[in-house]
């Protein structure tokens, strides 16, 4: 993105106040942006401004974001590529997805906007991160097409452990008789950023382990987006002896953003022509 943005450059061209288009009937809630110019975000996220149309192409449409989530979120042609991978590679019998971190949307949307899923289910225990993916999916004219769950995910599937409620219960039983499950988690702990090779097991707060071996229990199909320096030879230890598993990197730019790991129960992917 520019130093400003193209709607409040045609603002000052005509000198009339800016034709604010809102998807949503109400103000950002606290800590929830649209910033309009560099100037108005916080140095630290500054970087990421200039990727601004990469991250959302309708960002100028009002798109929410939290300040966390211009470090997190899946860049849209990313979520486009997996949504489109995910539904090609999707085991038959299994029309509904769960984007069980779901963040400010980025996936969910593209699962959405995919048209392959009877429904797409999107839990964030964010309250302000959630709302921001409800008001972009409305950008992108999909909100209609998604559950929005607000709560842990892990308490919300029945898999903390504790006694399901009857929600849980009930969202347990549709997710591993119908459901795939998405997850995109943080990637916080030691040495992320610089790790030469990424130690999933110090991945925090969850380790890459204890996410899957809690997903599994729900569903044959599960997809995790990883850290592109994740140690595959810990992926590889949850892979049954005689079976395969497909990890895919997703490229902006001729690098590497990330990876996904399809675990269990998926089709062969054709990954010509990306
Ligand atoms: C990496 S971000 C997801 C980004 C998302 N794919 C997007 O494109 O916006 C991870 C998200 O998981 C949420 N999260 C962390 N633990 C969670 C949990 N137990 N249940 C639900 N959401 C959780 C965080 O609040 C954060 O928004």
């Amino acid at each position: 993105m520019g130093k400003k943005r193209k709607r409040v450059e045609r603002v000052e061209a005509t000198n009339e106040p800016a034709p604010k288009k809102q998807n949503s009937s109400t103000d950002p809630p606290p800590g929830v942006h649209h910033y309009q110019s560099v100037e108005e975000v916080p140095w630290d996220i500054q970087k990421y401004w200039n990727q601004g149309y990469s991250i959302f192409s309708k960002y100028d449409d009002g798109i929410w974001m939290t300040d966390d989530s211009w470090y997190e979120v899946t860049h849209e042609s990313v979520a486009n590529t997996i949504a489109q991978h995910v539904a090609e590679a999707v085991p038959p019998g299994r029309p509904i997805i769960f984007d069980v971190m779901c963040g400010v949307g980025g996936n969910t949307i593209a699962f959405a906007l995919s048209g392959k899923w009877k429904r797409v289910y999107a839990i964030e225990k964010d309250e302000s991160t959630l709302r921001c993916a409800q008001h972009n999916a409305e950008i992108y004219g999909v909100a209609d097409r998604i559950t929005w769950l607000k709560g842990d995910c892990l308490k919300l599937l029945g898999l903390d452990g504790g006694e399901m409620d009857e929600q849980a219960r009930s969202f347990n039983t549709l997710a591993s008789k119908l459901g795939v499950i998405f997850a995109s988690p943080p990637w916080g702990g030691p040495g992320y950023r610089d790790a030469e090779i990424f130690d999933l097991e110090l991945m925090q707060p969850y380790s890459f382990s204890y996410l899957y071996e809690s997903f599994k229990k729900l569903s044959p199909s599960v997809a995790l987006y990883l850290p592109r320096t994740s140690d595959l030879r810990q992926i590889a230890k949850h892979v049954g002896e005689d079976k395969k598993n497909q990890i895919v990197h997703y490229c902006t730019r001729g690098s590497s953003r990330a990876l996904c790991a399809y675990l269990g129960d998926w089709s062969p992917l054709k990954l010509g022509n990306l």
